[in-house]
C-alpha cells in the first residue's frame, strides 16, 4: 500500500523531527559545564555503531589507540563509555565500583524472556546480593571447589584414556576440551548421570547452545530499546529466544523435579541440584527461596563456566605449540616435579610455577570476555577526570588492557617469564590484568575456573608430548579469533597427542 503523502503526515514527521532535536539540545543544555570523555565522530540515528566490527574489543582498541583510552560512544540510543587502560578500569570497578557495578537489563533477562534472574545479568540490589552469596557459598567456595575434585579427575582421566588410544593421530582439540569442561561442569551440576544414557544430554547440550546463541546475537533491544523490541518481533527473534527460553525452562524443572522424588536414591556424591534442593525443603537461606532461584543458579553455572575455561586452556595450547622453547620448558616444570607417579595430582599443581605463568600470560593475551559483561553506571561518577553519567553502559576493554604497552613490555610476545619475581596476578587487585574483572561483580567462579584450567592443561602436558598435523607448520596455526560473548578461536585447533609415558 503506498502512503499518501498528506499535509498532516508532514505535520507529524514535522513535529516528531522538531522533538528530537529539542531533546538533544535540552540534554545537551543539561551537561553544559561537565566534562565529557572523548567521542569519535557518529553517524545520525546508528552513532557509533558502524565502527564495532565483527571483533568490538579490537575495533574499541583502535579507537582508543586514535582518541584515547577513555572514550564516550553512542550504540545506537545508548550512551557507551569505553575503558582501555589499567588506571580508568581501577576508577570503574575500585573507586567507582558502587557508581559503576550494575547492569543495564538487556542483554539477559529480556533476552531470553526469562521470568527468573541469574547473577550474571541481574541489575545491582538485595536480589542480585542474595544471590550472589549463595552462589559463592554453596558453589564456588573453595570448600566446594575441592569436594568437586571428584568430577575434575574422573574427567580429565576419561579425556587422557581417549587420546593415549589415538596417540600419533591427529585430534580436533576445540571439541575435545569443551566436551572436557561440560562434562566437569554438568556432573558437578548434575550428577554422575551426566553424560550417560539415563540423562537427556543432547537435548540439553542442544537448548543450552540455542540459548548461548541467542546470548551472543545482535538484538536491536539491545541498541535501540525504545523500538528494539518491535524489531525482535518483526524479525522473529523475540519468538526464537523465548523458544529457546522454554526449552532450558522445561529442561531444568524435570530436573528439579527428578531430584524433589522422594523415592530417588541417595547419590554417592552430592551434586549441586542436591544442595540447592536441601536449602529449598529447609528454607534456610536467609531470603525465600524457590525454584526460578535454584534455576537461575544452574543457568549462571553453565553459561560462566563451560567456554571460559575450555576456550583458556585452547588458547593456552595454542600458543605452547607456537613457543617450543615455552612448551619444553612448562613440561620439563611439570615431568621433573611430578616424576613416575603417572598421573598430576590436584597437590602438584600448587608447586608448578612456571605453569601458572603460562595460564597467567593466557589470560592477559586471551581474556575470554575481552569487555567483560557490560556494566551499567547507577550514578554520576568521575572516570579519569571525565564526567559521567546514569544509565551508561561501561565496556571495560581488558584485552586491549592486557596488550597495552604502557602496562606491558613487547605486549603481543607470548612470555610467561614476565611474572617472575613479581606478584601480579588476576584475582582483582592488579588493573592491567583482569580476565574475571574486579570489585563487586568480579567473577565468582574464579578458584573453580582457574582450578580446573591448570589441573587438565597439567595432565595434558604431562602425558603428552605434541606435534602439529603431518605438512603443518608453526606459522600456519592461525591465531584469528572469534567474537560471541566468549572470544574464541576463528579455525579449530588440531594437534597430535604423543603418549610420554609410552616411549619411555
Ligand atoms: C576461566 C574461567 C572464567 C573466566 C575467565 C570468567 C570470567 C568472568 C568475567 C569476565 C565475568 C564478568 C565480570 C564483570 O562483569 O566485571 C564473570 C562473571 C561471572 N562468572 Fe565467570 N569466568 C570463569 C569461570 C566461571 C565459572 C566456572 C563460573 C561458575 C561455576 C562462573 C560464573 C560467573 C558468574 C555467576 C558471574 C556473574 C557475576 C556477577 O555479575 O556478579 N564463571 N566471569
Amino acid at each position: 500500500m503506498l502512503i499518501s503523502w498528506s499535509p498532516s503526515l508532514f505535520f507529524l514527521l514535522f513535529l516528531l523531527i522538531l522533538s528530537m532535536l529539542l531533546l538533544k539540545n535540552k540534554k545537551k543544555r543539561g551537561r553544559m559545564g561537565f566534562k565529557l570523555p572523548p567521542s569519535p565522530p557518529k553517524l545520525p540515528i546508528i552513532g557509533n555503531l558502524h565502527q564495532m566490527g565483527n571483533l568490538p574489543h579490537q575495533s574499541l582498541q583502535n579507537l582508543s589507540k586514535k582518541h584515547g583510552p577513555i572514550l564516550l560512544l553512542r550504540l545506537g540510543s545508548i550512551e557507551t563509555l569505553v575503558v582501555s587502560s589499567a588506571e580508568a578500569a581501577k576508577d570503574v570497578l575500585k573507586t567507582h565500583d558502587l557508581d559503576c557495578c550494575s547492569r543495564s537489563p538487556s542483554p539477559g533477562p529480556k533476552r531470553l524472556s526469562y521470568n527468573y534472574l541469574d547473577v550474571i545479568f541481574s541489575p545491582y540490589g538485595d536480589y542480585w546480593k542474595e544471590m550472589k552469596a549463595l552462589f559463592i557459598s554453596e558453589l564456588v567456595s573453595m570448600k566446594r571447589v575441592k569436594s568437586f575434585a571428584y568430577a575434575r579427575e574422573a574427567e580429565v582421566d576419561k579425556l587422557i584414556n581417549t587420546l593415549s588410544q589415538n596417540s600419533h593421530t591427529p585430534v580436533n582439540l576445540n571439541e575435545k576440551l569443551y566436551g572436557l569442561v561440560d562434562g566437569i561442569i554438568g556432573t558437578v551440576a548434575f550428577g554422575k548421570i551426566y553424560g550417560t544414557n539415563q540423562f537427556k544430554s543432547e537435548e540439553f547440550y542442544n537448548v543450552l547452545n540455542e540459548a548461548m546463541e541467542m546470548l551472543a546475537s545482535f538484538a536491536a533491544e539491545d541498541f535501540f530499546p525504545s523500538v528494539g523490541r518491535l524489531v525482535d518481533v518483526l524479525t522473529g527473534l523475540k519468538a526464537r529466544r523465548e523458544k529457546s527460553f522454554r526449552g532450558l525452562d522445561a529442561f531444568f524443572e524435570s530436573v528439579v523435579e527428578q531430584h524433589l522424588d522422594p523415592t530417588r536414591p541417595k547419590p554417592e556424591h552430592e551434586n549441586l541440584v542436591d544442595v540447592l534442593i536441601k536449602l529449598l525443603k529447609k528454607q534456610s537461606a536467609s531470603f525465600s527461596f524457590t525454584k526460578d532461584h535454584v534455576k537461575g543458579i544452574l543457568l549462571d553455572t553453565f553459561l560462566g563456566g563451560i567456554n571460559t575455561s575450555s576456550v583458556t586452556i585452547l588458547w593456552a595450547m595454542s600458543e605452547l605449540i607456537k613457543n617450543p622453547r615455552a612448551m619444553k620448558k612448562v613440561q620439563i616444570e611439570i615431568r621433573s616435579s611430578v616424576g613416575k607417579k603417572g598421573k598430576v595430582e590436584a597437590e602438584d599443581v600448587a608447586k608448578l610455577k612456571y605453569l601458572k605463568m603460562v595460564v597467567k600470560e593466557t589470560f592477559r593475551l586471551h581474556p575470554p570476555a575481552p569487555l567483560l559483561v557490560p556494566h551499567e553506571a547507577v550514578q554520576q561518577c568521575r572516570i579519569g577526570g571525565f564526567d559521567v553519567f546514569p544509565k551508561t553502559r561501561i565496556f571495560v576493554n581488558v584485552w586491549a588492557i592486557g596488550r597495552d604497552p604502557n602496562s606491558w613490555e613487547n605486549p603481543n610476545e607470548f612470555y610467561p617469564e614476565r611474572f617472575e619475581g613479581n606478584d601480579i596476578d588476576f584475582k582483582g587487585s592488579n588493573y592491567e590484568l583482569l580476565p574475571f574483572g574486579a570489585g563487586r561483580r568480579i567473577c565468582p567462579g574464579l578458584a573453580m575456573g582457574t582450578t580446573n584450567v591448570e589441573y587438565a592443561l597439567a595432565n595434558l602436558l604431562y602425558w603428552f608430548d605434541w606435534e602439529l598435523p603431518r605438512g603443518m607448520r608453526r606459522e600456519d596455526i592461525s591465531m584469528e579469533e572469534e567474537g560471541g560473548l566468549v572470544c574464541q578461536r576463528k579455525t579449530p585447533l588440531c594437534l597430535v597427542p604423543v603418549s610420554h609415558c609410552l616411549q619411555d
